[in-house]
């Protein structure tokens, strides 16, 4: 029962301002709005949403210590062909792993970036001939970071390094004996920059085409914190080079508790579900991992009193070492089923966390829905309807709203790009995860949906006539049924990590379109009743019960309200 006294003590400790509402499985804290906070002003004239050396919304930024792989590669390994580390070591034999899958694409928001391997249900097809990509609106994650400055990890690390000297770890564990940690928090790690480069470098041979090649240049944003603001930066130098500033402008959008920012949308709410989301992940863990935790403790002797709790918190290590210094001796302890169920556990949690099993699942994504709805329309928004977390100030004018860029670019996390998906509400990712067993036939992954570095890219396509919806049945040539009769058209595209979300699979009005596209009037038309259901207001300031997990399947609070006591912890 350790575990629910760290949790406990989460809730007593005071709360910790740059991490508020962003540390992943954090307690839930009330919101105060700031009274005007004016940030301070550099010696430039430069306003505070273009300059990029204000830190005083940073955050944490403690640096970890320097990787030294070639001392610390355990490869070549036993019975394995040697493949050199690219950069990360990642070869170490798992067991229990017929298949050869890859763990480091099981570890669901810990997983470096690595485009959706099995695609979101249908298949890809090439813009028609005489069609255009003419827009583009990016929502990007940052890159691999540290783990975050306040979360169980790093008190798992300091837990461990408290025990030092008393304890002893044998066979597979021995690496325990002499560990030390080396990770720092929240800013990105070197693999964590080399992924939105290349993600730049990826979107120029994309949508180059669609940055205005006049001397204008684009806005692109992100917020204040380090990670976020490095990334936008990394990815700038690899669609741009080095001389970006020439190119684009970046806006940094304040992120803190009670700012308004489309970005980190969860800063102006005054509600989470997060507490109840790790609740429910330790549900599943106590399940998964009773072989795990044995295993562990069989191997420990002396003085360290282990947890299962450790022992889950131990599994993220696996893919915070590795991403930080490129191997981890954690990763093996584990089989390949168990990193399956760790998978399955962040689905979980970031399903009731930010999906669409939390109450507030919604409401966190709507402002940047109203966002790209307005930029699709070309549009400022003044006061929007209905009200959200949109910081109007920025929205108000084309200088920090552009309405006529058609190459849009912005960096977010993974929770609020969760948000985001859901306040689209394509409810094909509205799975009920139990947490009992594993289940397979699912949606939700979130290894698919936000990586580190994952993106989420929506493009508008212009047709000259309206294009066949079973294309499966038509040659791309256009000499085949491909185009319909009408005039001309607009079509709504989402890439999720390079394929294409069936838009119609949700949205029925969409269509059951063999490319997944959706009309953009059509599209339009349904999002504008998609942002009503967010119901913001009362999401994040109303006063709804506590809900127990499952209650919420469409990422809005219940409707007819019932008295629930939340029972904590089960037993
Ligand atoms: C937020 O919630 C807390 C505690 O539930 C409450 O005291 C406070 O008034 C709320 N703040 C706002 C801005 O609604
Ligand atoms: C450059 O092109 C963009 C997009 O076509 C347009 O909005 C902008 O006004 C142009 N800028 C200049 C300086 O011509
Ligand atoms: C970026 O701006 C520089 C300087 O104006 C220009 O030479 C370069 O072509 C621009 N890059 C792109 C991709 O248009
Ligand atoms: C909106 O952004 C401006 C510019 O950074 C900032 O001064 C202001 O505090 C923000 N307002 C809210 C409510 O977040
Ligand atoms: C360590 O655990 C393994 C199982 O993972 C077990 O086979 C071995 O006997 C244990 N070693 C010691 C010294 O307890
Ligand atoms: C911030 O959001 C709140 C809630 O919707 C809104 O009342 C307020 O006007 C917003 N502030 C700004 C500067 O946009
Ligand atoms: C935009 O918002 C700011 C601050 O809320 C206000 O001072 C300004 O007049 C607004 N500008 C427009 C064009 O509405
Ligand atoms: C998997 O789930 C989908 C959507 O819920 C359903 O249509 C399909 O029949 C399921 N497949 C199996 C094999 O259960
Ligand atoms: C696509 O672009 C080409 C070249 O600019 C143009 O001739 C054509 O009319 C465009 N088609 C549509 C449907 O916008």
């Amino acid at each position: 029962m350790l575990w629910f006294l760290l949790e406990l003590l989460q809730l007593l400790l005071p709360p910790q301002p740059a991490s508020l509402g962003r540390n992943v499985f954090g307690a839930q804290l009330p919101l105060t709005l700031p009274d005007d906070c004016v940030r301070p002003t550099s010696t430039s004239k430069v306003p505070d949403y273009f300059d990029t050396t204000i830190d005083q919304y940073a955050g944490p930024t403690a640096t970890g210590t320097a990787p030294w792989l070639a001392q610390t590669n355990a490869a070549p390994f036993m019975g394995i062909s040697y493949i050199p580390n690219t950069p990360l070591e990642t070869q170490a034999p798992i067991p229990n792993n017929p298949t050869n899958a890859n763990i480091f694409e099981r570890m669901a928001n810990l997983s470096p970036y690595f485009p959706n391997p099995r695609g979101f249900g249908v298949h890809e097809y090439p813009i028609p001939p005489g069609s255009n990509v003419t827009w583009l609106n990016m929502v990007h994650r940052h890159g691999a970071r540290y783990p975050e400055a306040h979360g169980r990890e790093l008190l798992l690390a300091q837990k461990i390094t408290d025990a030092m000297g008393k304890y002893t770890a044998h066979g597979p564990l021995s690496f325990l004996n002499t560990w030390t940690n080396v990770l720092g928090a929240e800013i990105l790690v070197p693999v964590g920059k080399q992924q939105l480069f290349d993600s730049g470098v990826l979107h120029y041979y994309q949508y180059g085409h669609l940055f205005p090649n006049n001397g204008s240049r684009i806005v692109a944003r992100t917020t204040t914190q380090q990670r976020m603001k490095e990334s936008a930066e990394y990815f700038l130098a690899g669609f741009f080079g080095l001389g970006w500033t020439a190119n684009a402008t970046l806006e940094v959008v304040i992120e803190g508790r009670g700012f308004n920012n489309s970005l980190a949308g969860y800063q102006a709410c005054n509600r989470s579900s997060w507490g109840l989301a790790y609740e429910t992940v330790l549900e599943w863990a106590k399940v998964y991992l009773v072989d795990a935790h044995e295993r562990i403790k069989s191997n420990l002797t002396g003085d360290l009193d282990w947890t299962l709790e450790d022992t889950y918190n131990a599994q993220a290590l696996c893919a915070y070492e590795t991403v930080a210094v490129g191997f981890s001796h954690w990763c093996t302890l584990y089989t390949a089923p168990e990193w399956s169920a760790f998978e399955y556990s962040l689905d979980i949690g970031f399903s009731a966390g930010s999906g669409f099993l939390s109450p507030i699942g919604r409401a966190i994504g709507v402002g940047y829905v109203q966002e790209v709805l307005a930029r699709m329309t070309h549009q400022l928004l003044n006061s929007p309807d209905p009200p959200s977390q949109i910081n109007t100030t920025l929205t108000n004018n084309t200088d920090t709203f552009p309405t006529q860029q058609n190459l849009n670019l912005d960096f977010s996390h993974d929770a609020n790009i969760i948000s985001i998906l859901t306040a689209f509400g394509l409810t094909q990712f509205a799975d009920y995860l139990p947490t009992t067993s594993i289940l397979h036939n699912r949606s939700f992954i979130l290894s698919y949906l936000e990586p580190f570095a994952g993106r989420l890219d929506i493009e508008i396509i212009q047709t000259p006539k309206p294009v066949n919806p079973r294309r499966a049945t038509t040659s791309n040539t256009g000499d085949n049924g491909l185009y319909l009769g009408g005039g001309p058209t607009k079509y709504v595209r989402f890439l999720l990590n390079q394929r294409t979300i069936p838009l119609g699979k949700s949205l029925e009005k969409c269509g059951d379109r063999d490319d997944g596209w959706c009309e953009m009037a059509t599209f339009l038309d349904v999002q504008r009743e998609q942002i009503e259901l967010a119901n913001f207001e009362s999401a994040c300031f109303g006063d709804w019960d506590d809900i127990n997990y499952g209650d919420v399947r469409d990422g809005r609070p219940p409707q007819s309200q019932k008295k629930q006591s939340t029972i904590l912890f089960g037993e």
